[in-house]
């Protein structure tokens, strides 16, 4: 590099095309791989040739043009709307259905999805001065965070230690007059276990209050896997009382990031999703999400890729990942110590240590050492630590090295024996109050524990500080952490 290009976003002279891009490879070459089935979260592969370059000119066709107004667009509101229409075809809706009126929205993720799912149900009860929603334990934080954000209280509902589900029960005894709505999994992120959706949604529809199911995971892969003969309770619109129902495109539907579609049983109950502001001197602005302008890049690729793969693609995508989920499940069984903490039923594989010379967060670091990407996850109110695997259809022809793979990690991690932090760390751990984390502390714990120091592939003595501190305390921690990651580069 030369000086004047120095190496930030914005040298003094601008530096050729294909300079910039092979210094963003260059940065990509510390990734976790995206592609080749090997990395068990974050990233959706459906291993077919070509989509990628399809998705990335679709994207490109459309980047530059803006969602902010749909009569300016009308290319992006038609893929908009082909896209939310194929979403609640799949998922119980449309003409000929029991939820004829179905609309929707395209979103920019689960998580706006869900906020924007828990702002309807807010803003159609102005009556109330403290709305309140009702999760399972066992839902995506980001309830919690849009329970945080709208200023909306949340009533968590435990989950059975060994179904990891919620008692209809608990759920009914949740609601409140305040409630505004009723949320079920379908499946949970975590153990991938779908919730009674018919019986959650029956208990809130004799209370009168909405209910939200959170497919963002499992809606585009559920309706296939039935189709090929699994069987997936009722979940869908089909089921009475279900009043939304959110879906990421760019989980299982194989999309590039950037999209999800959230969908309402009618437009009235969608109507106070949306936001207006007539009240100023420039454009008329009305907003069916949160963004106000929004690339059509994301909506395009969507488009393209359900186009593209089609009903038959994702049936035959499905039929690849429950094998795979099959054959995972069984290399999991086959060792001893490891134990399922939840029979498969949909695209997730959940294992948890039965055996205490066995750390999980250290096996969890032999598997990445190994170039097998899974993801930990802290005990948490009575549930033990787990290992979660996200399967996609590009893990298929991983299967029959994993087994074997995990069997080596195991050895590896029983031989290093579980992580021994020192004790006086320990009792830090579990006794200090968020209040009282300086700076200092803060720096010390970050060296001590190696963090920003490299690739984070040793992991297991942050995991296990996080596990001994109180779910408070590892909240400051987390963003502390990652405030010292987040520094801007000169
Ligand atoms: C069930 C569920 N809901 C919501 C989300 C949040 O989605 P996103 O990360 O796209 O915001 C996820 C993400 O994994 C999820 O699995």
């Amino acid at each position: 590099m030369t000086d004047t290009a120095g190496t930030g976003a914005l040298p003094v002279e601008g530096v050729p095309a294909a300079r910039v891009l092979d210094e963003i490879r260059a940065l990509r070459a510390a990734d976790r791989p995206t592609h080749g089935g090997r990395l068990f979260a974050y990233v959706y592969d459906p291993g077919v040739a070509g989509l990628d370059e399809l998705a990335q000119a679709a994207h490109a066709e459309s980047a530059h043009v803006n969602g902010l107004d749909p009569t300016a667009f009308p290319s992006l509101l038609a893929m908009e709307n082909a896209v939310v229409g194929a979403a609640a075809r799949l998922l119980g809706g449309g003409p000929g259905t029991s939820a004829p009126d179905v609309v929707g929205s395209v979103t920019s993720g689960g998580t706006e999805s869900l906020i924007l799912a828990v702002k309807a149900a807010r803003d159609a009860r102005p009556d109330l001065a403290e709305p309140r929603i009702v999760v399972p334990v066992s839902g995506h934080a980001a309830f919690a965070k849009a329970a945080h954000y709208l200023r909306v209280a949340l009533d968590p509902v435990p989950v059975d230690p060994v179904t990891l589900r919620p008692a209809v029960a608990d759920v009914a005894a949740a609601i409140r007059p305040e409630t505004v709505l009723v949320v079920a999994s379908a499946p949970s992120y975590a153990h991938g276990v779908v919730d009674p959706v018919a019986e959650i949604a029956a208990v809130a529809a004799a209370a009168g209050v909405r209910c939200h199911v959170d497919a963002c995971f499992g809606g585009w892969t559920l309706p296939w896997l039935r189709r090929l003969g699994t069987s997936v309770p009722p979940f869908d619109f089909a089921v009475p009382g279900v009043t939304s129902i959110s879906v990421d495109l760019h989980k299982y539907a194989y999309a590039p990031k950037g999209v999800s579609v959230l969908l309402h049983r009618d437009a009235g109950l969608r109507a106070p999703q949306f936001f207006a502001y007539a009240d100023w001197p420039g454009y008329t602005m009305v907003n069916p999400v949160i963004a106000s302008t929004r690339s059509g890049g994301p909506i395009a690729a969507a488009y393209a890729t359900l186009r593209h793969l089609g009903e038959d693609g994702y049936l035959r995508l499905a039929a690849l990942t429950r094998d795979a989920v099959a054959g995972l499940a069984d290399a999991v069984r086959a060792v001893d110590g490891l134990r399922l903490l939840a029979e498969p039923e949909s695209t997730v594989v959940c294992f948890t240590a039965d055996d205490p010379g066995l750390d999980l967060f250290v096996l969890v670091d032999e598997l990445t050492a190994r170039g097998w990407h899974t993801q930990p996850q802290l005990a948490y109110a009575g549930l033990p630590a787990s290992v979660h695997l996200t399967v996609t259809a590009a893990v298929a022809p991983r299967v029959a090295e994993f087994g074997p793979a995990l069997a080596e990690a195991v050895v590896a991690a029983r031989a290093a024996g579980p992580v021994q932090l020192p004790p006086e760390l320990l009792a830090l751990a579990g006794s200090l109050t968020p209040e009282a984390l300086t700076p200092d502390l803060i720096a010390g714990l970050a060296a001590g524990l190696g963090l920003g120091a490299g690739p984070a592939d040793r992991m297991a003595a942050v995991n296990t500080l996080l596990e001994a501190a109180p779910v408070r305390l590892r909240e400051r921690l987390l963003v502390e952490f990652v405030g010292l990651l987040q520094r801007p580069t000169w």
